[in-house]
């Protein structure tokens, strides 16, 4: 057992909320992530017996799933909507500028850009995923926390010292 009693108790209630087991699962998946981070094989095999459904279904889910993670990240991930409404407004822009001021060397094609700092605490990505924020753009996601109207140098730099006082927090804890 690896998960805390508090996420296990939290995935117990949102299986007793539905009639099918399965409808569990997503929300279960992300409570187990918020607590670790990502899901390793351990903990949506640990997700799946506490909701009584087979591994298969969480390994499933959590591959398709884009916003769930089978593989470890950095504490603080921030996520640049690319998409045409926010590219139109500058989020490419956004993420250029965001990417210097954190020495963040960007690597890929849009869509799937991304780096992350020399102390791997923070990861930037540029996706084309819509967050449903279109008319705040240009936003990220950081963590489960949306930054919207990205607009000027000042909104930037206020972002990325929070990124920075994140990160902080997370090495922090890691000691
Ligand atoms: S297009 Fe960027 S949030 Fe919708």
């Amino acid at each position: 057992m690896s998960l805390s009693v508090t996420t296990r108790d939290a995935i117990t209630a949102e299986v007793a909320k539905y009639p099918y087991k399965k409808t569990a699962l997503l929300p279960s998946l992300k409570l187990a992530q918020k607590e670790k981070g990502w899901l390793s094989t351990e903990t949506l095999a640990e997700v799946a017996d506490l909701i009584g459904l087979p591994h298969s279904h969480a390994i499933e889910l959590a591959t398709f799933y884009a916003m769930l993670f089978t593989e470890k990240v950095a504490p603080v991930r921030v996520e640049y909507c690319l998409q045409l409404p926010c590219a139109l407004v500058g989020a490419e822009d956004a993420l250029a500028k965001t990417a210097k001021l954190l020495d963040v060397q960007l690597h890929g094609e849009r869509g799937t850009r991304h780096g992350h700092t020399k102390d791997h605490l923070i990861e930037l990505h540029g996706t084309v995923e819509c967050y449903g924020a279109c008319h705040r753009a240009p936003m990220c996601r950081v963590g489960d926390d949306y930054k919207e109207n990205l607009k000027t140098d000042d909104d930037l730099q206020r972002l990325v010292a929070d990124l920075k006082t994140r990160a902080a927090a997370a090495k922090s804890q890691a000691h």
